[in-house]
């Protein structure tokens, strides 16, 4: 794989590196990315329809079987070489930050740790209500289960269309694009906002913006360089060239 030589120079001389992923970089991990196609027992439905305040209202049983699912999907899956890449790479930089909008936990469970899920983590189930967490649930007993607090009931705790973002991780996003040298943006198809207007503000505060993905997105108009092709195949190679060493032996 050859990458231009200002790329890659980029990369080897870059302070501040921001990442940004999304549904893609989980993609060669086996989960199916947000848009697309569902399968089996969920094809019939649209996800933008179950991720939402409104579809839980009305039917909490259907909206908590459908996270249920993507639990059991996400707890069988294993980070991939893009994980560990990134993993890599916040060892290499003097300062490095993940943005992600995946809720999977993979990168966790990879070994970032200057990290901010902005849209939550599925793993994690907090009351529709008062927002305590609700933990130590029985899958055999009473769905969406009950918080202990308030009786109201268990949701998942992930950013829902029409909700807004933890203000925090928000925070500390915006300000890691604004200074950093070198933005990535990996595996989003860039629709959703606030996260999908993050490479702009980058782009603007003076960075080199890169995107992976295998498809055109309208960040094809702003990027510095789109390097086209999947996350774990590119991203590995992509730093090594910059002058990075592999530290995690999943990788190979
Ligand atoms: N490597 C890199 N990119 C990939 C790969 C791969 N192997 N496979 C697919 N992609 C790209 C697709 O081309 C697409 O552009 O990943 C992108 C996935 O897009 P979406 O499914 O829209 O996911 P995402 O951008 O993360 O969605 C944003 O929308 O519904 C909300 O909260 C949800 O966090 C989600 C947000």
């Amino acid at each position: 794989m050859q990458f231009a030589s200002q790329l890659v120079e980029r990369l080897r001389v870059a302070e501040r590196v921001t990442v940004l992923t999304g549904a893609g970089v989980s993609a060669e991990s086996g989960i199916p990315t947000f848009r697309d196609a569902q399968t089996g027992l969920w094809a019939r439905y649209d996800p933008t329809e179950l991720a939402t305040p409104q579809a839980f209202v009305r039917n909490p049983r259907l909206v908590w079987d459908w996270y249920a699912y993507r639990r059991d999907v996400i707890e069988q899956a294993e980070p991939n070489p893009a994980h560990y890449a990134l993993v890599d790479m916040e060892q290499h930089y003097a300062n490095f930050t993940l943005i992600t909008q995946n809720v999977d936990g993979l990168h966790w469970r990879a070994g970032s740790r200057n990290l901010f899920e902005l849209h939550g983590n599925i793993s994690r189930i907090r009351c529709f209500e008062c927002a305590a967490p609700v933990t130590g649930w029985d899958d055999d007993g009473e769905l969406p289960p009950r918080c202990p607090h308030c009786g109201g009931l268990g949701r998942p705790d992930v950013v829902w269309f029409g909700e807004g973002l933890p203000a925090p991780a928000l925070r500390e996003a915006e300000r890691a694009t604004e200074r950093a040298d070198v933005f990535l943006s990996i595996g989003t198809s860039a629709m959703v906002q606030p996260a999908a207007s993050l490479p702009l503000r980058a782009r603007r505060a003076g960075a080199y913006v890169i995107e992976i993905n295998p498809e055109e997105t309208s960040l094809a108009v702003i990027a510095d360089e789109w390097l086209r092709g999947p996350a774990g195949v590119i991203l590995p190679e992509l730093f090594r060239q910059a002058g990075g060493e592999r530290q995690s032996p999943e990788e190979g």
